[in-house]
């Protein structure tokens, strides 16, 4: 079974109360039930970690007990070279999602880290774009890839 990882990076904790016009109200919880169970019905295996800590998400990284990840690296996505560096060492594709569309905010959400070693990317999509990329995963893992 293709073992999947979701990395949630720092304040998507948070979810539910932060800045709901532009996250939404649903908790980080009730995002990884829905995950868990698309995941399930599409026969991935899933594992969520979520931490507002740059070394412990490059840790988790390096454990590489997964197949391909699914990540929202949040604020780190603009400023982190370790995670790039971590992402490119560990070998294994990955999605980036985001919940909000980066590249309509801030100018400096234009600045992204991960996007060119991704795999794809969904954003703005709010928490349909986590099941977007496990539909990506299945059928890449599927295919034989
Ligand atoms: C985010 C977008 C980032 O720019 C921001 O720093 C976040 C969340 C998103 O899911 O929309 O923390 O990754």
């Amino acid at each position: 079974m293709t073992r999947v990882l979701v990395l949630q990076g720092p304040n998507l904790n948070l979810l539910g109360t932060r800045e709901p016009a532009i996250y939404g109200t649903r908790t980080l919880r009730e995002i990884h039930v829905g995950i868990t169970a698309r995941a399930a019905e599409l026969g991935l295996e899933i594992e969520t970690f979520q931490s507002n800590h740059e070394g412990a998400l490059i840790d988790r990284l390096h454990v590489r007990d997964f197949d391909a990840a699914i990540v929202n690296a949040a604020g780190l996505t603009h400023t982190s070279v370790a995670l790039r560096d971590a992402l490119l060492a560990i070998e294994r594709p990955f999605w980036e999602v985001h919940l909000s569309d980066p590249w309509q905010r801030d100018e400096f959400r234009r600045v992204n880290y991960l996007h060119d070693i991704a795999a794809g990317t969904f954003a703005g999509m709010g928490e349909a774009g986590y099941h977007r990329a496990l539909e990506a995963i299945a059928e890449r893992f599927e295919a034989g890839a």
